[in-house]
């Protein structure tokens, strides 16, 4: 990623992005001009169009009308308000399709996905492609002196909706992939463990994706297809961004990534790499008991795809959402909080989707910044009061988000856990992170996340759940890392495979097992519904258990119930001057506090501030500032964090020692160093 080329994310922008995705062409003239009135009115500085204007541009193959647009932009321009131009291939027109039919993507089962909603292309397509290559160029040139542009907004969640397309195209550029990676037959036949199940492949023309089989299809095989799905999707963002880099140079680069939490069908560590913006799509999912925290995570994982640089909320939502089963509305202050958290994770930009409520199509019930109330609502209120909290934070842009604990992460070992035929269908990757960021939370710690090869050494504490599939690379990181001080915490089901899935020489946990200082004889997968229990913890565990026994490391904690009981649950090793924790049960946010809160006493490791329960300390720092966000999430009871600093909020300088917070409030206190 070239994101260091920019001294801010978006450098024809001097406020922190405030807007989002703005649709004129679903709307007149005159709502248009309104439009303009109340973007002012609500402090908007950014908007971003076009993102699915392919159709309306381009009536026929090579005939462009951009006078809609140019008159929209031309708008904006005269009232101040700055636009990132997006490249509308995420929404082929239908035309294009009429004569491509071999462009629609196509299920693992075979069945072909059709038009009439978004995101209908296979990313290998040749012409799908080429119809991009061709709109881009035409996009980009037409545009490339029009001031109001700051940026260009690349297609639209790539990969997101379909993920890896397995039509005869796919196949045909995976094996074109494939030779790349190998070079030999031989080395691919090696690479897959063709020997099991007689998968032998004696010519490349042989080789499919790994379509519906009557059993789990060999998972080397799928995990590289996963690796070859990222790389074409990859591949299209780069096409784009050569061209729109080519004509603009002077114009950042941004695609929006959905939110990598939730989204496992591409390694956004490698995608970003084509990208001067990390844009991420996040939003709260109604069914989190804790929202505030997916939420939080959400954003430290944002952070980490922008490699710890700022990032933008590219898209997130005023209130409700259209596309979950229970389509929750935000409770009062619920957005403030949720925008300011965002910043004080490393946001330098909070956009929405979407301006203006829609009154047709799929998302007519999504919330907007303007719903369909219009301004006499809490909404619109919330929203302009919004765009000046925003404002006044104007000076935190460009500052870094100062971590305390660092957490891999790992596409790859997240896809081969969905492999098929594993220890348990109960053992999940996104839910273990979730329960040990939820524990660092509840500690107040603020957490990076990294690749798995990564330098840890600023770190004092790296965790690693789950990391399933452990390289030979990322185990030596991490046993260099301990022995120079550091402090591991590794949960079970770790180091198990290598790159290629092949389970690791000896027992397990593999790779991490001299790391660890134990040896796994036996996993004991639970029955849904049994617990065990572990014992010094006062806590029961589910989905797992597993014979540990130890060769170095001492045990804290033993399993006091079921299969292993007597046995270690929770083991430490030491490790040159640092240590290395295994924790074998699946404890819940609630144990795993409790561990880590001795694993970090023992390291000497604290948060930015020490803060009560529900409340979210985060430190930004910039050149000779540090910005302190304090956030409550009671929405009941205040309470007092003792730190000094001018809140920009409100202007006011606390300088007692004591900074009150209210019920659900928020302070970001500018701290000048000494
Ligand atoms: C995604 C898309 C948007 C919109 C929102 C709705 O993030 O990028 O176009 O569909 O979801 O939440």
């Amino acid at each position: 990623m070239t994101t260091s080329r920019w001294p801010s994310i978006v450098p024809g922008l001097d406020e922190i992005a405030f807007g989002g995705d703005y649709s004129p062409e679903q709307w007149s003239a005159e709502v248009c001009e309104e439009d303009i009135r109340l973007m002012h009115e609500a402090g908007v500085n950014l908007v971003q169009i076009g993102i699915f204007l392919w159709a309306a541009i381009e009536p026929a193959p090579g005939e462009f009308d951009f006078d809609p647009l140019d008159r929209m932009l031309d708008r904006l321009h005269r009232a101040d308000i700055r636009v990132s131009v997006a490249t509308p291939t995420a929404a082929p027109p239908a035309w294009f399709f009429r004569r491509h039919p071999e462009a629609l993507p196509v299920k693992r089962d075979g069945r072909v996905l059709g038009i009439g909603a978004r995101e209908s292309y296979c990313p290998s397509s040749p012409a799908y492609r080429a119809a991009c290559e061709r709109f881009v160029t035409a996009l980009a040139k037409h545009y490339q002196d029009h001031p109001v542009i700051v940026m260009w907004h690349l297609n639209n969640e790539y990969g997101v909706q379909v993920g890896p397309c397995y039509c005869e195209q796919s196949a045909v550029s995976f094996r074109e992939w494939l030779r790349e990676r190998y070079t030999t037959l031989d080395g691919l036949n090696a690479a897959w463990g063709t020997t099991f199940w007689g998968q032998h492949y004696y010519d490349w023309d042989e080789i499919q994706p790994p379509r519906l089989a009557p059993m789990p299809v060999n998972p080397s095989q799928r995990n590289d297809y996963f690796r070859f799905t990222t790389d074409e999707y990859a591949r299209c963002c780069r096409l784009e961004a050569d061209i729109v880099r080519s004509v603009t140079p002077g114009i950042p680069v941004m695609t929006n990534f959905a939110d990598p939490v939730e989204t496992g069908y591409l390694d956004y560590w490698r995608f970003a790499e084509e990208v001067d913006v990390v844009g991420i799509d996040t939003y709260l999912m109604g069914n989190d008991p804790r929202p505030h925290i997916g939420l939080a995570f959400a954003g430290d994982v944002s952070r980490g795809v922008a490699r710890g640089r700022p990032w933008l909320v590219n898209e997130h939502s005023t209130s409700a959402v259209t596309w979950q089963t229970h389509n929750v509305a935000k409770r009062p202050g619920e957005m403030r909080r949720n925008t300011l958290a965002h910043i004080a994770h490393g946001a330098d930009g909070a956009l929405f989707f979407q301006w203006r409520a829609s009154r047709f199509g799929s998302e007519k019930f999504h919330s907007a910044m303007l719903p369909q109330a219009g301004t006499s609502s809490q909404v619109w209120r919330d929203v302009v009061a919004l765009g000046a909290d925003v404002r006044a934070l104007t000076e935190v842009r460009g500052s870094l988000v100062q971590a305390q604990a660092a957490v891999l992460w790992h596409w790859p070992s997240w896809w081969a856990m969905q492999s098929g035929y594993q220890p348990t269908a109960d053992h999940h990757y996104e839910e273990r992170h979730r329960a040990y960021y939820e524990a660092l939370w509840n500690l107040h710690l603020t957490t990076d996340y990294l690749a798995p090869t990564d330098d840890l050494s600023r770190y004092p504490l790296v965790v690693v759940p789950s990391l399933y599939l452990t390289s030979q690379e990322a185990a030596a990181n991490l046993r260099r890392y301990a022995e120079g001080g550091g402090t591991v915490v590794v949960s079970y089901f770790s180091g198990i495979v290598d790159e290629n899935d092949h389970i690791h020489d000896g027992p397990y946990p593999g790779a991490l097992r001299e790391l660890l200082g134990v040896v796994t004889e036996e996993f004991h997968p639970l029955r849904p519904g049994d617990t065990v229990e572990v014992a010094g913890l006062g806590a029961r565990t589910d989905v797992w258990s597993e014979r540990v026994v130890p060769a170095g490391a001492e045990t804290i904690e033993t399993f006091g119930s079921g299969p292993d009981a007597g046995h270690p649950a929770i083991t430490r090793n030491t490790v040159g001057s640092g240590s290395a924790w295994y924790v074998a049960a699946k404890l819940d946010a609630a144990a795993l506090t409790r561990v880590l809160r001795r694993v970090t006493a023992e390291a000497g490791i604290v948060p930015a501030v020490p803060v009560g329960a529900d409340v979210e300390a985060v430190r930004r720092s910039g050149p000779d500032t540090d910005y302190l966000f304090l956030i409550n999430h009671d929405a009941e009871r205040s309470t007092t964090v003792t730190a000094t600093g001018r809140d920009l909020l409100t202007g006011v300088e606390h300088d007692s020692g004591q900074v009150p917070l209210e019920p659900s409030g928020v302070v970001v206190l500018a701290q000048r160093r000494a």
